[in-house]
């Protein structure tokens, strides 16, 4: 009898051992999904943040350079023709250069070329990029490339911009390739050098991290390869039909 007493406390202590565990392991589960649900929460939040941040940069880039345009431009425009008038050559040509640089930093802020389109929008870059740094630029576009939408037109531009800039200021590169291409209802852009490369992962700034942004917001995927002595490769793919 003493020893069914002692089986029924032991029973009753696994049960009980099983009871703690079987609690224990629910909590930590729920604590786990909602730790998860929470970070899942988070990181959408963090990815709209990006798409506000960056759609805000592009309206606010469009209107310092409308006015910058409007403003500074015309002003500078009319006190040049008045010393062109008086005859001071010397003023008026400082005159032009600040015009010129008026010009210069309103196209910056504002790709006003891809009101022409994105195919000319992207040869004048490449052919300007050349003609600035001389490394030799191609770029090969699979005609005809059908209009996009402005976000994705912004973004490629952007993409290359950002990527040339980094050739001329990383790579000490001989030839840069640009490439752009439709493919199963995605645009494939490529941008290859044969500079100096990497050794393993570069450390992303804001150049790097705000392609990957701009890709990622349209639904694309960014990968980059790179090896020491192996030039930068990067390329984009996003889907044509994409809106953010
Ligand atoms: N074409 C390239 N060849 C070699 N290294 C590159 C190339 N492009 C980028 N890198 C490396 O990746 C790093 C990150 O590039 P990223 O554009 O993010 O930053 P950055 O150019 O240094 O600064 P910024 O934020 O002003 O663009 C660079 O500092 C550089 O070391
Ligand atoms: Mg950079």
């Amino acid at each position: 009898m003493l020893r069914a007493l002692g089986n029924g406390v032991l029973y009753g202590v696994f049960a009980d051992v099983l009871f703690i565990v079987a609690a224990a392991v629910g909590t930590l589960f729920l604590v786990l999904s909602d730790g998860r649900r929470a970070l899942e929460e988070r990181s959408l939040q963090l990815e709209q943040l990006t798409h506000q941040l960056l759609r805000a940069q592009e309206d606010e880039r469009r209107r310092i350079a409308r006015e910058l345009h409007d403003q500074a431009g015309q002003v500078l425009t009319a006190v040049k023709i008045e010393l062109d008038l008086e005859g001071r050559r010397e003023a008026s040509e400082m005159v032009g250069q600040a015009l010129a640089q008026v010009r210069d930093l309103s196209n910056l802020l504002r790709p006003s070329v891809l009101d022409l389109g994105l195919v000319p929008a992207l040869r004048g870059l490449v052919e300007d990029f050349g003609r600035r740094t001389r490394v030799d630029a191609a770029l090969e576009i699979d005609e005809p490339l059908a209009p996009f939408g402005p976000e994705l037109e912004v973004a490629l531009f952007r993409v290359v911009q950002e990527a040339l800039t980094n050739v001329a200021r990383h790579a000490a590169a001989g030839r840069v390739d640009v490439r752009v291409g439709v493919e199963n209802g995605s645009v494939r852009l490529a941008v290859e050098d044969d500079g100096r490369g990497f050794a393993g992962e570069p450390t992303p700034h804001l150049g790097l991290l705000g392609i990957r942004e701009r890709v990622t917001a349209l639904g694309g995927a960014l990968a980059i390869e790179s090896a020491p002595g192996q030039g930068f490769r990067l390329e984009a793919t996003i889907p044509t039909g994409a809106v953010a």
